[in-house]
């Protein structure tokens, strides 16, 4: 894996992935994949109906979380076309010196490993660059995907947070899972 780091907003390249900053032209194409219902059951955050709104105020915050070095928001795009395909974030938590992990994908290309690639390489920048102590996610627990695809990136099950949430009329139990820098 490839790290390109300079004042810039950061890239990241893996084998097939290129992460870097998600950009006003993305939002037309951010739209046709997020809005779809399945992507707000299964996340905390993406809205449905999502809206050209929504993708800027996503964009923004990538501006802004870099610029204050409290979130780092990456699009992922595959190197052949450099198409956005999905997001993914790194929450920085500074006086803890820990970060919460989120992502999602297009998807038409689920199942193709591409979202274990993605995190692998985040979770290394997140170590190498940022040195961070500490990685975290969490899932619904009706999203055993997402728990695949922490697990093979060397995260560890911590526990299920009963009731953390409240979302689409009910309590949701989530899954926690970390990864320690040693
Ligand atoms: C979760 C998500 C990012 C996974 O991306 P992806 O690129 O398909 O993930 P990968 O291909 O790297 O790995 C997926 C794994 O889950 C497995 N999987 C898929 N559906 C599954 C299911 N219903 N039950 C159990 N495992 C499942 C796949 O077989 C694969 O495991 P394998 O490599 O051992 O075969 C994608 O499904 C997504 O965007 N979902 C909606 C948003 C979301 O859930 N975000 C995470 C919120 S915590």
């Amino acid at each position: 894996m490839k790290k390109i780091l300079t004042t810039e907003f950061p890239k990241i390249e893996t084998e097939r992935l290129l992460l870097n900053q998600p950009v006003r032209n993305d939002i037309e194409n951010i739209v046709e994949i997020l809005n779809t219902e399945i992507y707000s059951k299964y996340t905390i955050n993406i809205p449905f109906p999502y809206t050209a709104e929504s993708a800027e105020f996503w964009i923004e915050l990538a501006e802004q979380g870099f610029k204050n070095k409290t979130q780092y928001i990456f699009a992922i795009r595959t190197k052949e076309k450099s198409k956005l395909i999905g997001g993914i974030d790194l929450g920085i938590e500074s006086r803890f010196n820990h970060a919460e992990l989120g992502y999602w994908l297009d998807e038409t290309y689920w199942n193709h490993g591409y979202m274990t690639e993605a995190v692998r390489a985040l979770i290394n920048f997140g170590f190498t660059e940022l040195n961070l102590k500490r990685i975290y996610a969490t899932h619904f627990d009706f999203n055993p995907a997402s728990g695949k695809v922490i697990l093979k990136c060397g995260m560890e099950k911590e526990g299920v947070l009963k009731c953390h949430t409240y979302k689409d009329g009910k309590y949701q139990n989530h899954v926690l899972y970390s990864i320690i820098n040693k």
